[in-house]
């Protein structure tokens, strides 16, 4: 076995989080920042997250719940190379990220994906980005409970796409390249427990959730035409929508309501919450990377880290 390399995409939900886990689709961009991992021989598997402080042998249950939560992930990884290849891969995976956990930019995911491709380079097999995407949603059901697929789906692949649960991910053409300032809450936002009160508020009221999820749905259909077409005043606006019905879902929080009204102010088409809400991050769509400038600083002013993602056309 030679030492393998891997690495998972983070991730930018432009429109249509949390609908998407009920059937609905869901636009995303990915990022480029993301997680890196090696996996090379080693007596028993074991999983190191320096970015995290985390090192653990696989087989040895921790105490603290958030490395619980790990390793209880990596041994997922690692029962499905189990049942698929009939043994359990003994390596070291040494992972670090780029990316801000419980952010909403998809770090479990790229993790995961990192994980699987280091150790599939380890073994000298190559998957399919799906089949890498399917091999990691192992994993993002440990962390995530529910999730629809889209985070492993963008950590496993690149550019923007159109997601739907249990279907290939459709690749949307840009019309004009897209500068969207991302601002941390500073607030985490855990993507586990806001999907679990979603799912509280589906089961109390089916058809009000489900009004708001055809709305929602509406705004992704609408905001595709408006990447492909390159009207990001337009897609701008869908954003502000799709905030506004996520509010209604309780997953805004004051701070980024706050956040949102200063990029608007500072001149942005449109801002929203992005990935699972509760805290973590917020994107706010601007006309340029120079006009994604006023607004990053509207941010740094009010205390937030920010930094700019430019997805080309
Ligand atoms: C999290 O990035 C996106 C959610 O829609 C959950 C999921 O799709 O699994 C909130």
């Amino acid at each position: 076995m030679q030492t393998g390399r891997g690495h998972g995409n983070g991730k930018l939900i432009l429109l249509g989080e949390h609908a998407v886990v009920y059937g609905r689709p869901a636009l995303a961009a990915a990022l480029s920042a993301g997680v890196q991992a090696t996996a090379e021989p080693w007596p028993t598997p074991r999983l190191e997250v320096a970015t995290w402080g985390r090192s653990f042998d696989a087989d040895q249950p921790q105490s603290e719940p958030g490395a619980e939560m790990l390793r209880q992930a990596f041994c997922a990884l690692l029962d499905g190379y189990l049942a698929t290849l009939g043994v359990r891969p003994s390596l070291c995976v040494r992972a670090s990220l780029a990316l801000p956990g419980s952010a909403g930019l998809g770090g479990s995911a790229a993790l995961s994906v990192a994980i699987v491709r280091a150790i599939d380079d380890a073994l000298g097999q190559a998957r399919e980005p799906h089949a890498v995407a399917e091999a990691a949603s192992a994993a993002e059901r440990v962390f995530h409970g529910n999730p629809s697929g889209v985070d492993t789906a963008m950590a496993a692949s690149s550019g923007v796409a159109l997601y739907r649960k249990g279907q290939p991910l459709e690749p949307v053409a840009l019309r004009r390249a897209l500068a969207l300032v991302v601002g941390h809450s500073g607030e985490p936002g855990m993507t586990l427990d806001t999907v679990a009160s979603v799912r509280r508020q589906y089961d109390r009221d089916p058809r009000k959730l489900d009004e708001i999820f055809d709305g929602i749905q509406a705004i992704v259909q609408n905001g595709k035409t408006a990447l492909e077409t390159g009207e990001l005043w337009r897609l701008g606006q869908l954003m502000t929508l799709n905030q506004t019905l996520l509010n209604t879902l309780l997953l805004s929080t004051t701070r980024l309501e706050v956040m949102c009204r200063a990029a608007h102010h500072a001149g942005a088409l449109g801002a929203k919450l992005t990935g699972g809400g509760g805290g973590g991050c917020m994107i706010a769509l601007c006309e340029s990377a120079e006009q994604a400038e006023p607004v990053r600083a509207a941010l740094i002013a009010l205390g937030h880290e920010t930094f700019i993602a430019e997805v080309s056309a």
